[in-house]
């Protein structure tokens, strides 16, 4: 395993706070005819964006985290949770931003209900976290931008000019199907229900490796890392295309592994690895999580063995 006490990474996208309330189900409501929670438990953890800082973080990188929230309870409990964790944070307020929350009701070992809150940032709001976003280039060896589809990103095609033209790396997970605003990115990111949904669906491996092929040539990109799931993943270059099968041994929890291998490719290319090689260590690293239960991270020491 390389040293990755000198990796830099930026990280930049849209944060969100996971939230759990646990609890205990006896009876239907006499309102209507749903059950009735009583929450017994409570548990809270940064997603989005900030999910993907602390697998960095874990990896033994120097991670800055640049993102927007609203000013509200669920803004200080996402600056609350991040303040002890070796990020770099610095979350711009929107007083008329919702910030991102995902609340899952579980009763009797199930989710019985998600509710999400949410609304888009507002353009000043965005126009400063983009001259910040300059400004905190220069201490950058990598550049994630974790696409949510949020609003976050609005200037991302601007940012990606910046960081390129800054000589950085730029890795995008992206979302949504227009993937021109990614265009001069180092890498993209997609799953394969994201990547269908702007290439159509392939009827083989070889029409994949075209039409993979294709969009990396249109938008002008070193690489395209399609990963699978159970599949493993794909890395598509102007050298072909490489394939490695998934590592896991166990499967608990697959929510957050996309976080899992960006922030592990990222730490791996800034601490000089290459990319063949960083996607399978990144390929080992999602296999890790999986096993693990809800959104979590590896850490160096797990990769190693
Ligand atoms: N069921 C699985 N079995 C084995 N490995 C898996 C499984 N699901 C995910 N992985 C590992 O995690 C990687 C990323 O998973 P996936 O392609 O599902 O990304 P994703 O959809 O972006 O994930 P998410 O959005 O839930 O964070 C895969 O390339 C693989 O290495
Ligand atoms: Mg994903």
């Amino acid at each position: 395993m390389p040293d990755t006490s000198q990796a830099r990474v930026l990280v930049v996208g849209d944060v969100m706070l996971d939230r759990y309330w646990f609890g205990e189900v006896s009876r239907i409501s006499p309102e209507a005819p749903v059950p009735v929670v009583k929450v017994q438990r409570t548990e809270e953890r940064p997603g989005g964006a900030a999910n993907v800082a602390r697998n960095a973080r874990a990896l033994g990188a120097r991670v800055t985290l640049l993102s927007v929230v609203g000013t509200d309870e669920a803004g200080r409990a996402l600056e609350h949770l991040l303040a002890s964790s070796g990020i770099d944070t610095s979350l711009l307020e929107d007083p008329e931003l919702d910030t991102t929350v995902k609340l899952r009701v579980i009763g009797r070992q199930q989710q019985l209900l998600r509710v999400d809150f949410e609304t888009w940032p507002n353009h000043e709001v965005l126009q400063s976290k983009l001259a910040e976003f300059e400004a905190r280039l220069n201490g950058t060896d990598v550049v994630i931008l974790s696409d949510y589809g949020k609003g976050g990103l609005t200037h991302i095609t601007e940012m990606i000019r910046l960081a390129r033209a800054a000589g950085k790396l730029v890795l995008v997970d992206p979302k949504g199907d227009d993937y021109v605003r990614y265009s001069g990115a180092t890498l993209l990111t997609p799953n394969r229900a994201e990547l269908r949904q702007v290439t159509g669906t392939w009827r083989d491996e070889d029409d994949l490796a075209q039409r993979a092929g294709r969009l990396r040539r249109e938008l002008r990109l070193d690489a395209l890392l399609l990963t699978r799931s159970e599949e493993g993943m794909t890395l598509f270059r102007e050298e072909g295309s490489t394939h490695v099968p998934a590592s896991a041994r166990e499967v608990f929890d697959v929510s957050g592994a996309g976080d899992t291998v960006i922030a592990t490719l990222a730490v791996m290319l800034a601490s000089g690895v290459g990319v063949v090689d960083a996607m399978r260590i990144a390929n080992h690293a999602a296999g890790i999580v999986v096993g693990k239960l809800g959104t979590a991270v590896v850490e160096l020491d797990e990769l190693r063995t």
